[in-house]
């Protein structure tokens, strides 16, 4: 049962609005496709889930694309190469949540006999899926009531309720107040609704109060400016490593790669020869620190943010006529790469900044 106190905001104004102004996103069945009897399809569901973690709708579009084409169903993922599936992520980010995109299709064919689990607890016993995708997936693709919240619903929540306890640690409160708002019927369209609300009215800045449907009931909208909801926690500053890295290219157009350690940041990605990520003061950036001698030329200085820290990388770059031995230990983790063929390589974005800052023409799409 639902228990609803007087002002509790109820769902159904949101799903009318949703009903008329849902966006048409290429994983999602809209309310006229389910009218017409079309069924979510739990693969794209929980593929689409994985990918918008921390990313934009805009950019996942052409990877959502790219995965289906190449694998169209979760049978198909499971038999991909690692390689190829962390090639076809590169750019995503967050490249663990590619390793346990793989697993989690390899558990759900070889487990489940390539059938998604239908409940939140049945989810979220597979690898890489947390409380937001087995949410997610429970009540969009199966119609569970599941309370969902990714940071648009948080903040349409917050401005509801006018909650004043600062994120992260309101969390919880959050939740609570979205599972009372679920409804029982449509909560699949309800969480999407809710992100469509937080995406496209009741943005961050200049919300659209005068279009919304819930500008009746929301607290923050009658108590003062919505925009001062949610309250966030004083952001501390991130440290900063720094580093060298060298773009070496050959007269015939080959760059030397090579292979991440497995385990860590960026494990099993692909980069250029690069030193360690120091925090201290005489951490490497100089040439110095090049895996051979020849004539090295500075290319400036990229910057990368991460989660926990910000990357400033100095390129160097040089252009050699014959590929020297890199190294006593020269493993089969490094290569000689076409620089024409880089689009298909498991470059992390950081990596394809530090390639682009050296040939600039390297990346056709400069997603970098
Ligand atoms: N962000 C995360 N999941 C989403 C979805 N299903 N629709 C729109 N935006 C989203």
């Amino acid at each position: 049962m639902t228990i609803t106190t007087p002002d509790t905001p109820t769902a159904q104004p949101l799903l009318d609005w949703y009903d008329r102004h849902h966006r048409d996103l290429p994983w999602r069945v809209t309310p006229g496709m389910a009218a017409s009897g079309v069924k979510p399809d739990p693969y794209r569901v929980w593929l689409s889930e994985v990918m918008l973690q921390q990313t934009t709708v805009q950019a996942v579009k052409p990877y959502f694309a790219k995965f289906l084409e190449r694998w169209p169903e979760v049978t198909d993922l499971a038999a991909a190469e690692s390689d190829d599936v962390m090639a076809a992520w590169a750019g995503l980010g967050y490249y663990a949540r590619a390793r346990n995109l793989k697993k989690c299709a390899e558990a759900v064919a070889k487990e489940h006999g390539g059938v998604f689990p239908d409940t939140e607890a049945g989810l979220k016993s597979l690898p890489g899926i947390g409380d937001y995708t087995a949410a997610a997936v429970a009540a969009i693709a199966f119609n569970r009531q599941a309370a969902v919240m990714d940071g648009n619903v948080e903040r349409v929540i917050s401005r509801l309720y006018a909650i004043e306890t600062p994120l992260p640690a309101a969390k919880p409160v959050m939740k609570d107040k979205v599972a009372l708002m679920t409804p029982a019927s449509r909560p699949g369209d309800f969480a999407q609704a809710m992100m469509d609300l937080g995406a496209t009215i009741c943005t961050p800045k200049r919300p659209a109060c005068s279009l919304c449907p819930f500008r009746g009931s929301c607290q923050a909208l009658k108590l003062s400016d919505p925009e001062l909801f949610p309250v966030k926690a004083a952001k501390k500053e991130k440290p900063v490593r720094q580093g060298a890295a060298f773009v070496a290219v050959t007269g015939e157009g080959e760059i030397l790669l090579r292979r991440r350690a497995e385990s860590g940041l960026l494990g099993g990605m692909t980069e250029v020869p690069t030193t360690a990520w120091t925090a201290r003061i005489d951490g490497e950036t100089s040439v110095a620190a090049a895996p051979f001698d020849a004539a090295w030329q500075a290319c400036g200085t990229i910057i990368h943010v991460f989660t926990h820290f910000e990357l400033r990388l100095s390129i160097w770059r040089t252009a050699i006529a014959a590929k020297p031995r890199v190294g006593e230990d020269a493993t089969n983790d490094e290569w000689w790469e076409p620089v024409t063929n880089l689009e298909a390589q498991a470059l992390p974005t950081v990596m394809k900044k530090a390639i682009a800052a050296a040939i600039p023409l390297a990346f056709k799409t400069s997603k970098a």
